[in-house]
């Protein structure tokens, strides 16, 4: 048994956590797009337009905030002309870069946006930088968001929007380092600065321009880039770093994999600390007023595809390690959110570590999704300061922190809210807090407690997708200290006046 304590002081607020860290990311990718959020209209699969009411429902429910899309490598070969207007007329192209399946265009700006309204989510357009041109992408802006007499605002309303969209996040090029065009990046950033200055706003719209950043650990990257753009180029640059367990060649599996692969998954996913924390300190160098932020718009696990998919498809289960893995990111990007803008999870359906799996009209939850689920109140809350005393785990030489943790506080119906997530990766030793406030302050009321937990391999499957659930208490709590169990391999959240 873990006993330690945790410390919190509510009255040293240290920044908003801004809700776009709880963000998602779709691709035209397997069955991300088709299948997993479109099904067009004929579908037999209840559908507003083509998208998915299951899907849309269960994104609503996680407050799900901003979605990017169409890509991802598939945003660098994407041109936005091909998805527009009448079905039939919409380009047949091969989708080089994920299996080589025919992309029919039936999912395009009008469907994207549309999923977003329905959603209730910011859209996050990343446009194409590798294959496009300046005035494709400065068109598409002026399609979506325009009004008025413009030629573009017009086609728009024949294809049956009049209105404008609001369309606030524009990302310049994916990964234009890799897939995206295997730039340098002194040639990116001459390249971003023509692309952003052409990407206009339009009848009140505002853009929020995002430059790509770099390749997990490439700080080179990041020094370069910033040494060329600065804050009336861009609002942010991203960074993207997935958690492989093992390697790129064989990453391992999504549920097979023995306790050693397991603690060594979670030391490369708490690796995401120390990139940030490096990116962050160039940052601090070159852009001193912290004008930029940034945004991980690309973060996630990666394990070798399910046996009997296809391998271009990115389709893997995701178990109770994953939960972990959500867990001390969502800590990591928390704690630092006076500098971190946006996050966005790889990818939302049916893709790496995705929120929801499909098969036909079947829809799982998986464990990554309960997560979001017990982090939502942090969305748009006050970060607090926290501090627990923790401990080592691991196995044959593999060492992490077993403990993670966020605390923040918001104002409910005049009532101030303090929620706490924690995680104990340990898989043997439950941990036992005790929740500690300072003089002057204590808990009142009804604390409203989650915890997910299980066997480090449990996952929701179409057989049994209520495995790996949340288990939700209430306890009357007050004073300034409180116990709080936290399960091996667990996750607890707790929502309680103060
Ligand atoms: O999320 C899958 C792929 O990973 C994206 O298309 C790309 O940006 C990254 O390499």
């Amino acid at each position: 048994m873990i006993k330690t304590v945790l410390t919190v002081n509510p009255q040293n607020e240290i920044g908003t956590i801004a809700p776009e860290i709880y963000g998602h990311f779709s691709e035209h990718l397997g069955r991300c797009i088709y299948e997993g959020i479109f099904v067009g209209k004929d579908s037999d699969i209840p559908n507003t337009n083509g998208i998915r009411n299951d899907v849309v429902e269960a994104l609503k429910a996680v407050k799900l905030p901003v979605l990017r899309w169409p890509g991802g490598c598939f945003a660098d070969e994407y041109h936005w002309r091909d998805g527009i207007g009448p079905l039939e007329n919409r380009r047949r192209m091969v989708n080089t870069n994920w299996g080589g399946t025919v992309e029919d265009n039936s999912f395009g700006t009008h469907e994207f946006l549309d999923l977003c309204e329905q959603i209730g989510c910011e859209p996050y357009i990343s446009v194409n930088v590798g294959s496009g041109t300046v005035q494709e992408a400065a068109e598409w802006i002026e399609y979506m968001t325009a009004s008025g007499e413009s030629t573009l605002a017009k086609l728009r309303e024949s294809n049956g929007r009049k209105e404008p969209w609001r369309v606030k996040y524009v990302g310049i090029g994916n990964e234009s380092w890799g897939c995206g065009g295997s730039m340098e990046p002194l040639y990116y950033a001459s390249e971003y600065k023509k692309f952003q200055q052409f990407c206009k706003d339009y009848s009140g719209n505002r853009l929020y321009k995002i430059a790509c950043g770099p390749n997990a650990d490439d700080y080179n990257w990041t020094r370069e880039l910033l040494s060329h753009i600065n804050k009336w180029h861009a609002k942010a640059i991203s960074l993207h770093y997935y958690t492989v367990p093992n390697d790129w060649e064989h990453k391992g599996s999504a549920t097979d994999f023995d306790e050693k692969e397991y603690y060594v998954t979670l030391k490369k996913t708490r690796y995401m600390e120390e990139i940030i924390d490096r990116h962050l300190a160039i940052m601090d160098e070159l852009d001193k007023e912290h004008d930029i932020s940034l945004i991980v718009d690309e973060w996630g696990t990666w394990y070798d595809v399910e046996p009997g998919t296809n391998p271009g498809f990115l389709y893997q289960q995701n178990t109770m390690r994953d939960a972990i893995v959500a867990s001390i990111n969502l800590n990591i990007f928390n704690s630092r959110c006076t500098r971190i803008a946006m996050a966005n999870i790889a990818q939302v359906v049916n893709v790496l570590q995705a929120m929801l799996l499909t098969e036909g009209a079947k829809i799982v939850k998986t464990p990554t999704y309960e997560v979001f689920d017990m982090y939502k109140e942090h969305q748009g809350a006050r970060l607090v300061e926290s501090s627990i005393f923790n401990t080592e785990t691991g196995i044959d030489g593999v060492s992490i922190p077993a403990l993670s943790q966020s605390v923040s506080v918001k104002e409910q119906d005049g009532v101030k809210i303090l929620t706490l997530t924690v995680s104990n990766a340990s898989l043997n030793e439950d941990a036992e807090l005790e929740i500690t406030l300072p003089e002057g302050t204590a808990f009142d009321g009804e604390a409203q407690i989650s915890v997910l937990t299980g066997d480090m391999r449990d996952c929701n499957t179409f057989e049994e997708p209520d495995r790996v659930k949340q288990a939700r208490r209430t306890e009357s709590w007050s004073g300034k200290t409180q116990k709080l169990s936290v399960p091996a391999c667990g996750v607890v959240s707790v929502s309680c006046a103060i």
